[in-house]
């Protein structure tokens, strides 16, 4: 599975360590930034690429991180095509996938420690949407407001 990273000042610490976990599982990672701890950087700036590559399949899954991880799926969420959630416990990191077939995992860097945070990317990244009928109908009506301008 090839999967996009992203964070800013508050969560390069747990991206970087994230990446040499993903790295050491055998996953193909495309790191979008930031690439160096610059404490004036905006969440933006990297999250907004990797939603993209999200949303055109460049990537399959996405983690995004930044201080609370609040700002990261707030933006996240602005690009059709992208579900993200600010994840902070086990269960919702993988049913967000299998009922909401849940994209790009949020984290928070100041929030959440790296082994829980490595518990809950193997969570989402091991979880497989259902394709229950009833979550294919919840989730047409949340694509149906993308159209919405
Ligand atoms: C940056 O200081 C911080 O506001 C940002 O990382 C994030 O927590 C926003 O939600």
């Amino acid at each position: 599975m090839k999967i996009g990273i992203a964070a800013d000042h508050g969560g390069y610490d747990l991206k970087q360590t994230l990446y040499q976990f993903l790295l050491a599982k055998g996953y193909e990672i495309v790191d979008f930034g930031a690439h160096a701890l610059d404490t004036q950087d905006d969440y933006p700036d990297f999250v907004i690429p990797l939603g993209k590559a999200i949303a055109n399949q460049e990537v399959e899954r996405g983690i995004a991180v930044c201080g609370s991880g609040v700002g990261a799926s707030v933006v996240a969420n602005k690009i059709a095509g992208v579900r993200a959630a600010l994840i902070n416990d086990h269960f919702s990191a993988h049913q967000g996938v299998e009922d909401d077939d849940l994209n790009l995992l949020c984290l928070g860097g100041r929030i959440t420690g790296f082994m829980a945070a490595q518990e809950y990317v193997d969570a989402f990244l091991n979880a497989k949407f259902s394709g229950a009928e009833r979550h294919l109908r919840r989730l047409q009506k949340v694509h149906s407001l993308e159209h919405i301008v």
